[in-house]
């Protein structure tokens, strides 16, 4: 049974990718053509985003650069440290999250949501840590607590299909889905460049869209309400990109 279900996945895939659809075709040129003249949808989103980052926004009257400075610029080198433990909220936090409770708590935004002005602040702020290498810490209890949850979930068998994160992405996984690993995730250290513009469906996606995305996959409810799970695995995936250079934000198809 599971051998059946894993080779229907992989055909699945195979015709995804054999598509030819004539207006996607002209959506990838046109990106191709953007990506060698320069101008990528994502870096646009970025510029937006600072210009949001200035801006005050909520009932409180104030900006982000009310307390992080114009352009943010006591945030330089804060994404390549996250997710971690912070004080105020006496909990570890990834971008997304941290960003959403500053908004919340200190400006009076209130039903923050997920959308693409959120995302273009978040994706500004991580280019705040372009060059800088990856250097998560494993301090505070928390974070090493935190740590080992997104471990166990990284190798977790769930759902109807049986997946681990790890079958997909692990080289060394004990049991194959694909013939190679889909993207080793922790090996390209690719905590380094999201958030990303990903071309596919033309969308601004942070690392917690992403993991999302992959439960999805995996025909796991998306963690809404353990929340904390993706955060989790975004606290393992970013330690094990220790090292790496962040390049903000990433284009990825
Ligand atoms: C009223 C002040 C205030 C405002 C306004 C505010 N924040 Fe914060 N922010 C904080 C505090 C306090 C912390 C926790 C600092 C710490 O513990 O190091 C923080 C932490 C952060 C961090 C993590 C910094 C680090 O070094 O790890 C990020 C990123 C961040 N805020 C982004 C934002 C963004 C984006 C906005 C606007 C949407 C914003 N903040 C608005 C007060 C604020
Ligand atoms: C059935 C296979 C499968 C499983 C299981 C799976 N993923 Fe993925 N994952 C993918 C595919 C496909 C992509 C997209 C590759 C691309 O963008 O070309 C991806 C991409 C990713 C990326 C981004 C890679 C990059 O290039 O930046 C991350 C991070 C990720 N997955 C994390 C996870 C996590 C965490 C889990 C477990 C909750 C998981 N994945 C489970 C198939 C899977």
């Amino acid at each position: 049974m599971g051998k059946w279900v894993t080779i229907i996945f992989v055909l699945f895939f195979y015709a995804i990718a054999q598509q030819e659809n004539p207006a996607e075709e002209v959506k990838k040129q046109k990106e191709l053509l953007l990506k060698e003249m320069g101008i990528l949808p994502g870096d646009v989103y970025a510029e937006q985003g600072r210009d949001m980052f200035n801006k005050p926004m909520g009932n409180a009257g104030k900006s982000c650069s009310s307390c992080h400075g114009q352009d943010g610029r006591y945030l330089r080198g804060a994404y390549a440290h996250m997710p971690r433990y912070y004080k105020d909220m006496d909990a570890v936090a990834d971008l997304d999250t941290r960003i959403k409770y500053c908004m919340e708590k200190y400006m009076g935004v209130s039903d923050v949501k997920h959308d693409l002005n959120f995302k273009s602040i978040a994706t500004y702020v991580a280019t705040l840590s372009n060059g800088m290498k990856m250097d998560v810490k494993l301090t505070h209890p928390k974070e090493r607590e935190m740590y080992e949850k997104g471990r166990e979930l990284w190798y977790a068998r769930v759902g109807k299909m049986d997946f681990s994160c790890a079958i997909c992405h692990d080289s060394e996984a004990d049991k194959r889905v694909f013939l190679q690993t889909v993207v080793a995730v922790k090996e390209d250290k690719v905590a380094t460049h999201w958030p990303a513009y990903r071309f596919s469906n033309d969308q601004l996606w942070t690392m917690e869209d992403r993991i999302r995305g992959c439960f999805g996959d995996m025909r796991v409810a998306p963690p809404e309400h353990f929340h904390w799970a993706v955060v989790a695995l975004n606290l393992y995936l970013s330690y094990k990109a220790k090292g790496g250079v962040v390049r903000v934000p990433g284009f990825i198809y």
